[in-house]
Order: C-alpha cells, then structure tokens, then sequence
C-alpha cells in the first residue's frame, strides 16, 4: 500500500527551498548521494539533537561517544561483517544491469527482462586502504555501523564513567553500505548518517527492555508529530533476523513506495562482547557489585537513521490545502525540527520600517532560529516560511512605528495576534512550547 505524499513532490520541494540538493549536480549528480542545503542542514540538526537530547541528555543511564570511522580491520572480523554483511547479486546478462536478487519478483532483469546470472553473495562494505601503500596488508574498511566503534570501547566507558548496569551508550555518525540498489530520494543512499545506542542489561532482563525500548522509540516519533496510523511495529521472523541478532522488531512507516523500515531494535544478546573478547584476547564482562557475580552484558539496540527519519518527518510534514481559493503548500513540521523557528517580515522594503524590523529580528535571532526576509510581495514570503515549515511569522508595519507592536501569524491556522515589541522574545518562546494561540478576529482579518 504507498503513502498518500508522492516523493515527486517532496524532491521538488527540497530542491525549490534548499532543503536537499543531488550531490556533485555540476557534474551530473553521483548516484544516491545528496547533499543537505541551508534549510536541510538545520533540519537533520534538530533530528540529531531531538535524538540526543531524548536518549543521552534526558535520561542518567545513558553516556555518548564519538568514535573514529576507520577502524582496526578485526573489529570487522569479530563482529561478523567481512562473513556475513551480503546481499545476493544477480546481473543481467543482456544490459549487466545488478540487482539485489532477494529485492526483485519473478526470473527476468526488471529493466530488460533479461536472463540474470546466478546469485553470488556481494559484501557491502566499502574497502580503502590506509597509508602510502596499497596491499592486502593496508586494507580497511569504512564502518556500515556506528555500533561496533561502542563495543570496542564498553570497557573505556564502564572504567570511565562510574555508572552501573543498566547503562546505554549512544553514538551518532556516518556509516558506509555499498548498496546494490539504492533509491527512493534519502531512503536509501550508500552513505547515510546513523543513530544508535547499544543499551547494556542483565541476561534474563534483555526481553523486558527490549519491549521498554520499542515503545521508548515509536513514541519518539509520535511525539514529534508523526501520525500514529503511519506508523507501525513488526517482528522479524527467525528467517530474517541479522547474524547477531536473538530477537528484532521494526518501526516501518508508510513511505510514498509503501510500509518500509524506518528504525530497528535489536536484541544483539552477548554476541558482539564474547565475539570482541575472542577476537582481541581483552576480557569484555562486567562485574555486578549488587549481586556479587560477573557477567557478560546482553544488548539491546534501538538502530535509527538519520536521513531516513528526516524523510519520514518531511512527508508526514507534507499538505497541500486550499486558502482563500489558492493552493498552499505546507510542512506542518513539529517546531522543535523546523529548521527556521521565526522569520521577520517588514510590510514591505521600507526606509521607515527596515530599522524597527531590524530591531526586531536581532531581539530575537539570539535566541531561536531567526529568518529575516524583505524581498518580494508579504504573499510571496508567506508561502515560502510554508513550505519550509515556520511555525511563526512576525509582521512589522506602519503601525508598529506608532503603537511599538507587531502581528504575529501562526503557521498552521493562519491566526494572528497583534503583541507588543517588548517582551516579543517571551511570547515566542512560549508559543513555540505549544501555548495556545488566541488570535484577536480584528488581526485575522486586517493582515491578509
Ligand atoms: N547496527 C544495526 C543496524 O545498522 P540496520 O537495520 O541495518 O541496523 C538501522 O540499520 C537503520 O539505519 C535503518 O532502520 C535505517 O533507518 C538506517 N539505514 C540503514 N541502511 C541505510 C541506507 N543504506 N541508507 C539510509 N539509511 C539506512
């Protein structure tokens, strides 16, 4: 079943408002890579924060870290990836075409009809080498996860930080997959930004808190804005489960192709610490002061990405509706993930104006994400803040010079309310924390 937003649309608003570009355009694009614009990168910003603040900075059993990309070619080797991270290729024998061949139905090449090769097994993971000289003994791998970089460090961290089981560790960055079919706009790209904490419990308490974490992370998104009935839980089969894996489910939502994966969590059990613990000859346990015996960690691990999660926000964002007889365009985004939390709009580009609404804009820009924008009909800056997703607008003009007020115009209903410039910062802040917005009929009806 696809969603109701066509990604035709959501691509074409990115690129309008510079939100999402093709990477490399100049040269014709690289594909599935994109580059994030001035609007993007505020945007997948506060997806990382929200992430951040909700699992690292809001909770007092969970510490952060930031590991290195490139790492000893046998952590790869202990966690499984050089043996088991493949996907079955098939290439067509007419237009040599690949495919991913669990991804395709029926025999033929979904081009040409071709005849396609045999499955051979196809590791994901991307090979450089490491320093001046290229030979088997310099290869290393760029990370297809973040995970590995927090394993490898457990010990650092349990010595370092004086915390005791149940602990999590969170980390945020690039990872690297050599994907045999990409597409679907950011869905799916070969080099995409992660978002995963490996949460370290007692064995006997992983199936407890891997139910505590699903429901920790579906409601992650619900609390953002995303529609509960675009979203939904499903359970790996045993067929389908990742070599580390006991136990998986998936938060799918409903992208425009259709339900897909938009996080995982896992129950990775012990596999990564006995696996690292073998590989590299360091004793990986933990030693439970409580009840007086050593154990090795079980994990569970709620695994998200970062450009699949802005895409989910952009379409579940995404309306088109009819005001006053014109269509808008809309992004009814959640104001924490907006990427402009308020722009100032003088009436029009007066001389008279340009230095309260100056005034304006600096009284505010210090403290939220302030656009300043004079150009062109007030109409035509309206639609814009729309359709970047602006929770509020604030207009100065020729009013404001007498009574020292401004009118502020709400996104979502249209509504306005005329306030005064003292105090503006205030009342925004409150406002963007979701205070109600009483618009005064007199304002809705005289700022058109
Ligand atoms: N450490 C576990 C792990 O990486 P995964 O299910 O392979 O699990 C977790 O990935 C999440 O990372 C996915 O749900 C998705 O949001 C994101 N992701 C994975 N591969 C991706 C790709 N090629 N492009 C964009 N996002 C991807």
């Amino acid at each position: 079943m696809p969603g109701k937003v066509d990604m035709d649309k959501i691509v074409s608003l990115c690129k309008r408002r510079g939100l999402i570009f093709p990477s490399s355009e100049i040269y014709g694009g690289l594909a599935s890579c994109w580059d994030y614009g001035p609007m993007g990168v505020e945007l997948k910003r506060n997806v990382r924060d929200a992430w951040w603040k909700s699992i690292v900075h809001e909770r007092d059993d969970v510490v952060g870290l930031d590991t290195s990309i490139m790492m000893h070619p046998g952590v790869w080797a202990a966690s499984g990836h050089i043996d088991s991270f493949t996907d079955p290729l098939v290439e067509c024998k007419s237009c040599h075409l690949r495919w991913r061949a669990d991804a395709i139905e029926g025999k033929g090449c979904p081009k040409c009809g071709g005849e396609l090769t045999e499955p051979r097994m196809f590791n994901l993971m991307f090979k450089t080498s490491m320093g001046p000289v290229e030979e088997e003994a310099s290869t290393i791998y760029l990370r297809p996860e973040t995970a590995q970089g927090i394993f490898v460090n457990f010990d650092n961290v349990i010595t370092t930080s004086r915390k005791k089981l149940p602990l999590g560790i969170a980390q945020i960055g690039k990872s690297f997959r050599n994907e045999i079919t990409t597409g679907n706009f950011i869905f799916r790209t070969r080099e995409f930004e992660h978002m995963e904490l490996e949460y370290f419990v007692k064995p006997g308490t992983d199936e407890e808190w891997l139910n505590y974490w699903v429901k920790e992370r579906f409601d992650w998104y619900v609390k953002l804005g995303v529609r509960k009935e675009n979203l939904r839980l499903r359970q790996h089969g045993k067929d389908e489960l990742a070599h580390y894996a006991r136990d998986c489910y998936d938060i799918d939502y409903l992208f425009p192709m259709g339900w897909s994966e938009l996080e995982g969590i896992a129950n990775r059990g012990d596999f990564d610490l006995i696996q690292h613990a073998k590989c590299s000859g360091r004793e990986l346990g933990y030693y439970d002061a409580e009840a007086g015996e050593k154990y090795v960690p079980y994990v569970i691990e709620p695994s998200a990405g970062v450009d699949r999660s802005v895409l989910a926000f952009l379409i579940d964002a995404y309306d088109e509706e009819e005001v006053e007889g014109e269509k808008r365009t809309v992004l009814h985004l959640h104001p924490s993930l907006a990427p402009i939390k308020i722009a100032v709009l003088p009436l029009s580009r007066n001389e008279k104006l340009t230095p309260l609404a100056k005034e304006v804009f600096n009284k505010l820009c210090p403290n939220f994400v302030t656009d300043y924008d004079d150009s062109q009909s007030i109409g035509r800056r309206y639609r814009r803040q729309d359709e970047i997703g602006t929770p509020f607008c604030v207009t100065v003009d020729f009013e404001s010079l007498e009574d020292k007020q401004v009118t502020i115009r709400e996104r979502d209903s249209l509504a306005q309310i005329r306030v005064p410039i003292e105090g503006l910062e205030k009342v925004v802040e409150a406002k963007l924390k979701g205070e109600s917005f009483n618009a005064s009929p007199l304002w809705a009806t005289r700022q058109k």
